[in-house]
């Protein structure tokens, strides 16, 4: 059923910085407030890069889940739960193995890249191949149709559009479908069964787009019919069978304008981070170390900010007024860059300020914080429970 349904997931392998805060945990602490929302510590995908480092893994865990709610992930808006503690994501990714073309996994564009890029480690192995799949499964198991992700996730999301389709295709189809499908349609009241006919008839014979999106909402707003009387409205409006798995749509994070401390975009693999959780002497230490325009060899030679990283976080963190003095300033060398970094450091550090109290609040209470996950993994595995019923009922495998 297409509800409005956020989900995503971030791979526990490390210490959070600033390019997460500013990308992707802004971006999820603005969706919790505009729809449901679904946020998951993806510790099996951590294992299908970092088998061999599971200590990574399991401190990161708890860290990652506090750095969330620090920086204001809110626990009565999104679920926030641990892969691992919902075992029936597991469970579909297996059963969607059996439809899944090897050829589909193999041409998935992160899997030759990241086998180059992390070329110390081994990853021929089946459960690298088969992580988009486990991807898949993490999605379509809450029927999620919102997947907000970074560029590079995208193909995972189209893959996931095709195995859902592909299971609709091949198990979507039960038996008596027509019959029970006219039946519901029998059940709208002779007002709306005749306006769905009229839609249905619209979409099928001229591909009437508008017709099909009233059709749904129709269904949709249909009082006291069950969910799977619905679920054959919907799938016989297309022509198919049932619609058991949603297809998700994704939704771009917007880039994280993130720099990190010499100038590259903020990433681990690039050394040039600060952590959420860094202390203040650190953050002041690694900005002043950072490098600006060579050609400011000494005090008094004049620079261009266009060619310094430190210009790059003026520009997130300083007002006008700030701009226009270091833009002056470094041009005429009336500034020097010591202390044209000051107000960045004050401004990171007023950024970091309030996320670090929160932070050492969760940690020194870690049974709220195991309760609040506890909470979460209780919810997202109920979701997950109903979905698998739907599933095994239509793979065949809910002997009784
Ligand atoms: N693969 C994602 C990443 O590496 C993490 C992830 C796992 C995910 N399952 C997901 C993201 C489901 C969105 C939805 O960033
Ligand atoms: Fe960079 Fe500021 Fe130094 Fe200019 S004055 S080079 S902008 S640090």
């Amino acid at each position: 059923m297409a509800i409005d349904r956020v989900l995503s997931g971030m791979r526990p392998t490390g210490n959070l910085h600033l390019g997460h805060y500013n990308g992707v945990l802004k971006n999820w602490i603005r969706l919790q407030h505009e729809q449901e929302c679904l946020f998951f510590v993806a510790d099996w995908h951590a294992l299908t890069t970092h088998y061999d480092t599971p200590e990574i893994i399991e401190e990161s865990v708890w860290e990652m889940v506090i750095d969330w709610l620090a920086a204001g992930v809110d626990p009565a808006s999104a679920t926030i739960f641990i892969q691992s503690r919902v075992p029936e994501h597991a469970e579909l990714h297996t059963l969607l193995s059996m439809i899944t073309p090897l050829s589909w996994l193999e041409r998935v564009p992160t899997y030759k890249d990241q086998q180059e890029k992390l070329s110390s480690k081994d990853l021929s192995t089946y459960g690298f191949l088969g992580y988009p799949l486990l991807q898949s499964a993490d999605i379509l198991i809450y029927k999620a149709n919102q997947v907000p992700v970074g560029e590079d996730q995208i193909p995972h999301i189209e893959f996931t559009r095709e195995i859902a389709r592909r299971f609709n295709h091949i198990y979507g189809k039960e038996k008596g479908f027509e019959e029970k499908a006219e039946a519901a349609i029998k059940k709208l009241g002779s007002k709306r069964s005749a306006l769905y006919e009229e839609l249905r008839m619209a979409y099928q014979t001229s591909g009437d787009e508008e017709a099909l999106e009233s059709a749904r909402a129709l269904i949709e707003e249909q009082q006291g019919m069950s969910m799977g009387d619905k679920e054959r409205l919907l799938g016989y409006l297309e022509g198919g069978g049932k619609i058991i798995l949603v297809e998700p749509e994704y939704k771009l994070t917007p880039a994280s304008k993130m720099p990190g401390l010499d100038g590259q975009k903020m990433s681990k693999s690039y050394n040039n981070t600060i952590s959420l959780r860094e202390n203040v002497d650190s953050v002041a230490k690694k900005i002043k170390s950072m490098p600006t325009d060579p050609a400011r060899v000494r005090r008094t030679d004049p620079g261009d900010p266009a060619k310094c990283p430190v210009w790059q976080l003026h520009e997130i963190y300083s007002n006008d007024a700030t701009q226009a003095w270091v833009q002056a300033g470094c041009r005429s060398a009336s500034i020097g860059c010591i202390e044209c970094k000051t107000p960045v450091i004050e401004s990171v550090l007023a950024e970091l300020k309030p996320i670090q109290e929160r932070a050492a609040q969760y940690a020194e209470d870690p049974t709220l914080v195991k309760n609040i996950v506890a909470e979460g993994c209780e919810k997202a595995r109920k979701l997950a429970r109903e979905t698998m019923r739907d599933v095994r009922d239509a793979m065949g495998l809910n002997y009784s």
